[in-house]
């Protein structure tokens, strides 16, 4: 009402019947500027003119450093009740309990406006709105990363993003820079060679897997912890594109992928993922079977622990707004809830530094968590105050605990109240910049990938390889990676430098059953090569 001292809500500022200003004057024009006769300059006191273009002006806020292309859905994950062995949190232990979720899928690498079908790896990012809190399962569609520590990440990316004086390429894999980086760095040869697989052009987003990456630290009710790897199964299954029709939607369809997911939606054909966990015994070792479980460039073959489903996520409705929820959506692998926790993988713990840093930037300073796509389901009642775009009207005196003068609220909770109480995991050694031995195989499960692989899959590495390699300017660069590639498998090798024109180098491939017994099982015969 016109005297109503209240503030209206910004839902009601849009559902007045009058266009107004963001101040809510009634406007009777918004297509002419205020001018000194209909031939003269435009006025300076033009104030609906100048609000009008200034807004517009600051429509845009920066990209995502990376995984700047994305497209995302609304969703519900529904628990088995098969975790709750492993860990307390409830959204996983309680059979049938269901979670709001909101999933983003992106690329890496190109820039918002690029391609959805180039080669690349995908993000899988997963927001859970838990009663116990947020957890944000930020993920990808490969298993491995290219690197095992988070120091070296601004590199890696400098290295893959375009190049600073030309801006190309603008969205794939196919330059000097990734693979000087990549065959000097060569603890990212497992991470490419998925890369340059079936899996870095996935159909679409309904046939993708998704990958927690690390391993985590699972805690149950009685405080018996364990090492878990998450993973998504599509239920539609694991589909790729061949290059060749991943180059023409790029070309004819840039938004292939995003469209395919929209329309699903619209037209009732749901994304449905389940999720599953590999368990490892928490020994002290974080070890298992001799792959080093803090190494994120190693898998656990599901072949030595399978895959133990325990819920499923299903993608049901579009965004109403792409700016509002897609693009404001802060994924951040510090929002854990009680039963999870983060281990000592050197990645990880870098992760849990950046994505609130870059947030800060990105989303215009500490209150994000206000934004309707990233308000948590819980409740929330901290001691956080003022800062940039500030929504909340705070009360009480000065935020402090404990408080005489306030009452004493809010209350800190126990573990048994639902408080997030880390497990006491012991920390020792000397301050040092060194990786353990273990991380410096880098070539064993490249091989055990390559040569799990179909006679197909095999031929389609190699052309990929000879099609990017062939794109390096450097000769010195190809012959690098042909001697990363003479580690990995002789024929691979041998292949993809003929393709190039070069000569094969000598390399020495380990056999992955020499580092353990248990992987002997592993490893497929390779298919005939076409
Ligand atoms: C964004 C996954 C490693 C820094 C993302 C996103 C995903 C992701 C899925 C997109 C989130 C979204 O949809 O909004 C991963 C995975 C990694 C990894 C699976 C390794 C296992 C790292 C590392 C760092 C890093 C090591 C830095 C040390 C970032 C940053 C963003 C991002 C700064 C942009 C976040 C934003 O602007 O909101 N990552 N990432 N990531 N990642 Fe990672």
């Amino acid at each position: 009402t016109a005297d109503s001292t209240e503030p209206i809500s910004d839902a009601r500022a849009q559902a007045g019947e009058y266009l107004t200003t963001a101040q809510g004057v009634r406007l009777p024009d918004t297509d002419h500027s205020l001018k000194a006769g209909s031939r003269g300059p435009t006025l300076l006191e033009d104030f609906h003119l100048r609000e009008k273009i200034t807004h517009f002006d600051h429509e845009r806020i920066p990209e995502r450093v990376v995984h700047a292309r994305g497209a995302a859905a609304h969703g519900v994950f529904e628990s088995y009740g098969t975790a709750k062995s492993v860990t307390k949190a409830g959204f996983l232990a309680e059979k049938g309990r269901k979670t709001p979720v909101f999933t983003r899928f992106s690329t890496v690498l190109g820039s918002r406006g690029s391609a959805d079908t180039v080669r690349d790896t995908r993000g899988f990012a997963v927001k859970f709105y838990t009663d116990e809190g947020t957890f944000d399962l930020v993920g990808n569609n490969i298993p491995v990363f290219f690197i095992q520590d988070g120091i070296k990440f601004p590199d890696v990316i400098h290295a893959g993003k375009p190049h600073p004086d030309r801006e190309i390429p603008q969205a794939q894999s196919a330059h000097d820079t990734f693979w000087d980086f990549v065959s000097l760095h060569t603890e990212a040869t497992h991470h490419v060679l998925w890369n340059m697989s079936d899996r870095g052009i996935p159909r679409s987003f309904r046939t993708m897997e998704g990958f927690g990456v690390h391993t985590f630290r699972l805690v149950n009710a009685a405080g018996e912890t364990s090492l878990v790897k998450f993973h998504w199964k599509p239920v539609a299954g694991v589909h790729s594109l061949v290059w060749e029709e991943a180059q023409i939607a790029a070309g004819v369809d840039p938004d292939f992928h995003r469209r395919d997911m929209a329309d699903g939606i619209e037209a009732g054909a749901f994304l449905e993922y389940e999720l599953g966990v590999q368990v490892m015994a928490d020994d002290g070792t974080d070890t298992f079977e001799g792959i080093d479980l803090l190494d994120p460039t190693k898998i656990v073959p599901e072949e030595l622990v399978p895959v133990q489903l325990i819920g499923k996520l299903t993608l049901d409705r579009n965004p109403t707004n792409y700016f509002a929820e897609t693009e404001q959506v802060a994924f951040h692998t510090g929002h854990l809830v009680p039963g999870i926790e983060v281990t000592n993988d050197p990645l990880m713990q870098a992760r849990l530094f950046s994505y609130l840093d870059t947030q800060l930037t990105r989303l215009g300073g500490p209150n994000f968590s206000q934004l309707p796509i990233n308000r948590p389901h819980a409740p929330v009642n901290d001691l956080l105050r003022d800062g940039m775009h500030q929504t909340a009207i705070h009360t009480g005196s000065a935020p402090y605990l404990p408080n005489s003068i306030d009452g004493g609220e809010p209350l800190v909770a126990s573990a048994e109240e639902g408080g997030y109480v880390q497990i006491a995991r012991p920390i020792e050694g000397a301050v040092v910049r060194a990786n353990p031995a273990s991380f410096d195989d880098h070539f064993s499960q490249a091989t055990l990938f390559y040569r799990s692989l179909s006679g197909i899959e095999q031929v389609h590495i190699i052309e990929a390889l000879t099609f990017e390699l062939g794109k390096c300017y450097e000769q010195a660069i190809k012959e690098r990676e042909l001697q990363v590639l003479a580690n990995v498998d002789a024929d691979l090798c041998a292949q993809v430098a003929a393709g190039l024109g070069l000569p094969t180098p000598e390399g020495t491939p380990v056999e992955p059953a020499q580092l353990s017994p248990a992987l002997s099982q592993v490893v497929t015969t390779p298919g005939p090569i076409a």
